[in-house]
């Protein structure tokens, strides 16, 4: 957490994302909604996290769980309603944290009405706010381009003309019920800035942006070459869009954050959309996808300081969210690292290794310099849920796949609170079922059971937000790697604080210390076994070692 002296609060904030389908149930029908998150807000409150970002609750035909908008400036009932997230908006401000809106600019639902009025006539102007083009070949049965999909499969759906004659094609990056818009169009800009500006009225103090390095595209269309750039993902006219929304929240009063869902390789083409005038920042996905070694994390961490210091913008620290496989999972198997690519389901886990790595991935990623994500679930040791039965799956990645990619649903799987069996109190008694089955075995993660044990992940979450709060050290700030045996990551963040971090095999000593703050799991006296991190109190002067930031 920055204090006020430090900076804005997005710089070292922790930020906790809610996936409103899977949080917590008010009406009893088996779906998150809006009641149940404000009848679970003292969780956040006692966990300590300085902002709440919530995944799209928008009027949606649900094709892809929301993510597929058909109006930006309401709540789908199956939520609640507009009047209900006013005041948890205010509630969540009361207790002294911040909310972040989910706004979803490169598609909206095929069921939004410029995507109908598009629909229903060759000639309707709504054309142009989307990307309709003729097919290839004498009868145009051929698509426009051969562009694939992040959701396997086609990007072009053929149209049907009113008089029952094949039409157009129309884009989309995602499912065919996920419309692409032009950007080019000024209508769509416009109508974007004035998305903003409702829910910044609302007093939202961010917004998170979905897949917002592909709003631009290359209008030419030309085929996507292994070499070449790609014709729709970060194209540079995209910063021209994000200038005008940093204008925005920039008119408004308090610091208003943009953070953008930016999945990009290269880190120099990242931090472009950190400029000063574009988002105040981004997701780190390489820290995301890293796998669980020493040597590969730190230079992730150096990577991403080294990428975002030229832009003044702040890191982002992320484990987990709504579209990967829940760390615990991955860091129990023998790969630890992520990619939509190599995902699959079944492969072996040793969930109490995940479980060990993952609390001292929670003490290094609270502890570097920049803002932590916690998405829902993480602060509880969920793991990846892989048995969920065919017929309940809902994830387009899954079905478009056929099945080959094993989809989003094993990480949405709706959250325990209490009790002893499912529904964990997710839903009021006498409710319907929740729409994902959770194990069995999560009685011992529910929230009700971790509170209050000193070695649970709960209790080691709010035990490090806690100090993160405390310690100036901690949030926005610098880091110096110090020396330390192979394997063994450990730094030093100005004014007294050392973070010690063990991926090796062997048990190592503490550096130096006044005080032991907390550690991820027990220690052998003063020795730090394998996989376990530590935060230690140290005395002044800064310890020698490369400054990184
Ligand atoms: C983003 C979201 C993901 C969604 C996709 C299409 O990647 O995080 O959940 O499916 O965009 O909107």
């Amino acid at each position: 957490m920055s204090t006020a002296e430090d900076g804005p609060w997005w710089r070292g904030a922790v930020i906790y994302q809610v996936y409103p389908r899977s949080f917590a149930d008010g009406d009893g029908d088996g779906i998150g909604d809006v009641a149940g998150i404000r009848s679970r807000l003292d969780h956040l409150a006692a966990l300590g996290v300085d902002a709440i970002w919530f995944s799209p609750w928008y009027p949606s035909p649900m094709a892809d769980a929301g993510y597929d908008v058909a109006d930006y400036r309401d709540i789908d009932p199956v939520f609640g309603t507009l009047a209900e997230v006013e005041a948890l908006i205010a509630e969540a401000h009361a207790v002294g944290i911040r909310t972040i809106v989910d706004v979803v600019p490169n598609h909206c639902s095929d069921a939004h009405p410029w995507f109908q009025a598009a629909l229903a006539s060759p000639d309707a102007p709504e054309r142009e706010l989307f990307w309709f083009r003729p097919g290839r070949g004498p009868d145009g049965a051929r698509k426009p381009t051969d562009w694939v999909s992040p959701f396997a499969g086609d990007t072009w759906t053929r149209t049907t003309n009113p008089d029952s004659t094949p039409g157009d094609w129309y884009l989309h990056l995602f499912a065919p019920e996920q419309p692409d818009f032009n950007w080019d169009h000024p209508r769509v800009r416009a109508e974007f800035e004035d998305i903003l500006r409702f829910w910044l009225d609302r007093g939202v103090d961010g917004i998170r942006i979905d897949s917002a390095a592909m709003l631009a595209k290359d209008p030419t269309l030309p085929e996507a070459t292994p070499d070449g750039p790609s014709p729709f993902v970060d194209v540079d006219a995209v910063h021209d869009i994000y200038r005008g929304w940093r204008r925005i929240t920039d008119s408004y009063p308090g610091d208003r954050a943009l953070i953008g869902e930016v999945w990009l390789p290269d880190h120099e083409r990242f931090a472009n959309y950190l400029r000063p005038d574009e988002l105040h920042a981004a997701f780190n996905f390489d820290f995301l996808g890293c796998a669980w070694d020493a040597a590969a994390l730190r230079a992730c961490i150096d990577t991403t300081l080294t990428a975002h210091a030229p832009v003044g913008a702040p890191a982002t620290w992320v484990l987990s969210n709504h579209d990967v496989t829940r760390h615990v999972t991955r860091y129990g198997r023998a790969d630890t690292t992520f990619s939509f690519a190599a995902k699959r389901e079944g492969i072996p886990t040793d969930l109490e290794l995940g479980t060990r790595r993952a609390r001292a991935a929670a003490l290094l990623s609270l502890s570097l310099p920049g803002a932590a994500y916690v998405y829902q679930g993480e602060e509880l040791g969920l793991w990846e849920v892989e048995d969920i039965p065919r017929e309940l799956r809902q994830d387009p990645m899954y079905h478009r796949s056929g099945g080959v990619d094993p989809g989003r649903d094993g990480c949405r799987v709706p959250i325990p609170w209490t009790g002893d069996e499912p529904p964990f109190g997710f839903s009021p008694d006498g409710a319907a079922a929740p729409w994902l089955p959770q194990p069995a075995d999560w009685k011992d993660r529910t929230v009700r059971a971790q509170t209050g044990d000193p070695t649970s992940m709960l209790e080691l979450y709010r035990a490090a937000i806690r100090i993160r709060r405390a310690y100036p050290a901690l949030g926005d700030g610098t880091m110096a790697w110090l020396p330390a045996p192979d394997g063994v990551l450990a730094f030093h963040r100005p004014p007294g604080f050392t973070c010690l971090v063990n991926l090796s095999a062997a048990a190592v000593p503490l550096p130096p210390h006044t005080n032991r703050l907390l550690a991820s799991g027990p220690l052998d006296d003063d020795l730090l076994p394998p996989d376990t991190a530590v935060w230690l109190r140290t005395a002044e002067p800064t310890p020698t070692g490369p400054a990184t930031a």
